[in-house]
């Protein structure tokens, strides 16, 4: 069964863009929904490990999807608008497309699932002149998951639309309460083990704490 995020991620993807370019495809599993979602939409997927490389491969042949054994987007051209950076980290994402700004000019829409710094993500792209178009959070497994499309402009963000996510705050639906809520009880557990009440990490906490539950009210 294919995963409730990468349905997701199929659904925040424009299916009028020229071509997507899946960066870190493993099995490919998204680059065969979109297939079977659009059978002209032109498609790529890349993988700079050999393993993953020959899954995708096998997984993808018969669906009219090109692959390529390569790193981010050393292959990208300008037949695709679209990329994917799903299920890896900030820093990653960062490398990836700090080494090709220039190829930006080909592309209308970033698709992130990044599980780390989601935050620092949003600033990256928006510093690029992308804005966020689109936002999706799920629970799969135990494991929260934000999904953000940024397309081509720019827009103003506060630092606190930044953290939380502009259409996400805007929404605060059940998903993202249950967040936060969560966050905030794990916020008690680490700051009762805190001696020092007037450490800069039990401040931090409480600060962190107290804008949760500004949003979550
Ligand atoms: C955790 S998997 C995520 C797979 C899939 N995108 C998903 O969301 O389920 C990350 C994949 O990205 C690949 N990867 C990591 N860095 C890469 C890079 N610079 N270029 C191409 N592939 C990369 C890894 O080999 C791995 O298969």
């Amino acid at each position: 069964m294919i995963a409730k995020r990468i349905e997701e991620i199929a659904n925040i993807i424009d299916l009028n863009n020229k071509g997507v370019f899946d960066i870190g495809s493993d099995h490919g599993y998204l680059l065969i929904l979109l297939r079977n979602k659009n059978t002209s939409i032109k498609l790529k997927g890349v993988e700079n490990k050999v393993g993953p490389f020959k899954h995708l491969k096998d997984n993808v042949s018969s669906l009219n999807i090109d692959v390529s054994l390569s790193d981010g987007i050393d292959d990208l051209n300008d037949e695709y608008s679209c990329i994917v950076l799903a299920g890896m980290g900030y820093k990653n994402i960062v490398e990836i497309i700090s080494r090709h700004l220039d190829k930006l000019k080909y592309i209308d829409q970033i698709v992130i699932d990044s599980h780390t710094n989601i935050d620092l993500c949003r600033e990256f792209f928006i510093n690029l002149n992308f804005y966020i178009d689109d936002e999706i959070i799920l629970k799969e497994n135990g494991i929260y998951y934000e999904i953000i499309s940024f397309k081509k402009g720019n827009k103003k963000y506060s630092e606190k639309e930044i953290h939380y996510g502009p259409i996400l705050l805007k929404e605060k639906n059940i998903v993202f309460k249950e967040k936060y809520f969560e966050r905030n009880k794990k916020i008690d557990e680490i700051m009762s083990k805190i001696g020092d009440k007037n450490s800069n990490k039990y401040i931090s906490l409480i600060e962190e704490k107290r804008m949760n539950d500004e949003v979550i009210s």
